[in-house]
């Protein structure tokens, strides 16, 4: 297991991670990934679009990062998307309130559900002092932060707008349309990678909690009566679960059973949810991460974010700390039902009985005559009272006469005038507002679990030899190739042609001619680099054909194959 530490030291001496703009001073909260990072991020994220959009017959979109103010008045963000903040007086550094009191208090697991008002309260009776320069806290306010960076959109003081917080909002707002392009046939995926930001309190653990990161994030819109996942998929897909009771329970603890076992016991109430656990399993595994180290848990109530209404958490185990990697929430109705309210726009979809249904509907047809000079300018008020009452209460038409309220008057109205009548109608369907099941994944969150569990130390040639074990699907480069001394032509002219046919095949190479090949293999490991393949003098000399050496990362070992095998060879590795 690597400290953070020299995790931290590997990342930024080898090109994986380090702090942005560091010439100025750097920017809390803000990483930049260098060249192996950038390569193994977007192996993660290939892999991630392979399982979760192209696998599973969705597809993918591309929204804007800025979003106007309306969008998160909708959404709830505006005014749900707090953290607790509390600032020192003495050197003014910024904390998040409730993360202080877990860990100062040892039974309480989540302050964020006790409210501002209790967590002051508890800052006090438990005399916090500040993490950063010691000074007492008991007297600062607790306040609600929103962590969403404001912006504007358009010159002057433009439109208020905001970063998305969650790429989810990018998907939901383009519903209408999106519905169009699924020819309104529930149920659909529409996944995306991107951006999301937040202006979070304390940014903290290298990437683990930054301001700017990306998400990748499937929305799966559903039919709540009707649709099932094929679940059969991943019953037998064994998982570690940690559930809500058992947190509660005085002795709780993680429960070890099947995604099928997990839905038949009631532990996950959620069919889709369950289904979204045993597929994201499946591809955390398929990507390297440590399944010893990896479990879900389910989120206590207060520590539901304000659409969910169920939520479990991918956690991985990093340096001794679980975190959490992927959030699995069932949104229900939620969101599309927000931006119906907030819109012009419909956020439903049409859905066609398999017969058409006769239904009775109640009607009226007021003599407005009638209802015009005893009821004066109220008369079109009354007729829509009429009308409700009709469809909401048809009885109340059994008498000679009704009574209906409008604008807080009571108006009493001659059965007769009102002319009630129910009549057959023919309803071929109805709209329907879907419900949504989110499977949200952090990229950076995954590819520094990646790097964690595929750190590894051994000894070589009596010298401890840090590599990383990563899958070759995901490695930021396929194969280093080398001639053996850096001065020599033959080998050179054989090891860049070797390198260019490789790269044809569409094979990520690493050519090196520099410094002692013990050196150049030692950095190739700290890559992560699964194959080195070595050009030297005993593989020309040969008398029919040019070999080479494949030296395979974690066992160092080495075997001599003709160059004319090695693309193929290659190629089945990293294809199959
Ligand atoms: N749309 C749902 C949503 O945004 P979330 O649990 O807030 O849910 C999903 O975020 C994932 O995004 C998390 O599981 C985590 O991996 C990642 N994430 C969230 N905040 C982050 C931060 N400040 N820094 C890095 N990753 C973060």
């Amino acid at each position: 297991m690597a400290s953070q530490q020299a995790l931290t030291e590997l990342a930024k001496r080898r090109g994986f991670f380090f702090g942005a703009n560091e010439a100025y001073g750097g920017t809390a909260g803000f990483y930049t990934f260098g060249p192996e990072g950038a390569a193994l991020k977007r192996n993660v994220e290939a892999a991630w679009r392979e399982q979760f959009t192209l696998r599973l017959g969705n597809e993918e979109i591309e929204a804007p990062t800025v979003m106007p103010e309306p969008v998160f008045e909708a959404s709830g963000h505006l005014d749900g998307f707090d953290d607790m903040l509390i600032e020192c007086a003495e050197c003014g550094e910024s904390h998040r309130a409730d993360h202080l009191i877990e860990d100062a208090v040892a039974d309480i697991e989540d302050a964020e559900a006790l409210g501002v008002d209790r967590v002051e309260e508890l800052i006090r009776e438990h005399d916090l002092a500040c993490p950063t320069c010691g000074a007492d806290l008991a007297g600062e306010p607790v306040e609600d932060f929103n962590l969403m960076f404001e912006t504007s959109i358009g010159p002057g003081s433009g439109q208020p707008g905001y970063l998305r917080p969650e790429t989810a909002q990018g998907i939901f707002v383009e519903f209408p349309r999106l519905k169009e392009y699924a020819r309104g046939q529930l149920p659909f995926g529409i996944t995306q990678i991107g951006p999301a930001y937040r202006n979070e309190i304390s940014p903290r653990r290298g990437i683990i909690r930054v301001r700017e990161f990306t998400q990748a994030e499937l929305e799966q819109f559903i039919d709540p009566e009707e649709d099932e996942p094929p679940l059969e998929a991943v019953e037998d897909v064994e998982v570690t679960l940690y559930p809500v009771s058992e947190q509660h329970a005085d002795d709780g603890e993680y429960i070890e059973t099947t995604i099928g076992e997990a839905v038949d016991d009631a532990i996950i109430t959620s069919p889709w949810v369950a289904y979204f656990l045993g597929v994201a399993q499946g591809w955390y595994e398929r990507v390297g991460v440590d399944m010893d180290r990896f479990r879900f848990r389910q989120h206590l109530s207060g520590e539901r974010a304000h659409y969910a209404a169920d939520c479990w958490d991918a956690e991985s185990e990093i340096g001794g700390n679980w975190i959490e990697i992927a959030g699995f929430a069932y949104r229900g109705d939620y969101d599309l039902t927000k931006h119906g309210e907030h819109s012009e726009d419909r956020f439903t979809v049409f859905k066609r009985y398999d017969e058409p249904k006769t239904v009775e509907r109640a009607t009226v047809d007021p003599d407005m005559a009638a209802l015009g000079p005893e009821f004066g300018g109220a008369a079109g008020d009354v007729a829509d009272a009429l009308q409700e009452l009709a469809e909401s209460d048809p009885d109340a038409f059994d008498g000679d006469e009704v009574t209906v309220e409008t604008d807080g008057e009571s108006y009493t109205v001659d059965t007769e005038v009102a002319n009630f009548s129910v009549e057959e109608q023919t309803e071929n369907g109805e709209h329907i507002t879907p419900h949504v099941v989110e499977p949200s994944f952090g990229v950076g969150r995954t590819v520094y679990t990646l790097l964690e569990h595929a750190y590894s130390e051994d000894e070589v040639d009596d010298e401890t030899r840090t590599y990383l074990s990563l899958a070759p699907e995901i490695a930021p480069t396929d194969v280093a190739v080398f001639p053996l001394i850096s001065n020599d032509d033959a080998l050179i002219d054989v090891a860049s042609d070797l390198a260019d046919e490789l790269r044809a095949a569409g094979i990520s190479v690493s050519y090196d001619d520099s410094g002692s090949i013990g050196r150049r293999y030692r950095r190739q490991d700290e890559v992560g680099t699964p194959f080195c393949v070595t050009v030297d003098q005993d593989g020309l000399e040969g008398d029919d054909e040019t070999t080479v050496t494949l030296r395979e990362r974690d066992s160092a070992a080495q075997l001599r194959l003709p160059v004319a095998e090695l693309a193929a060879e290659l190629e089945a590795v990293f294809d199959g």
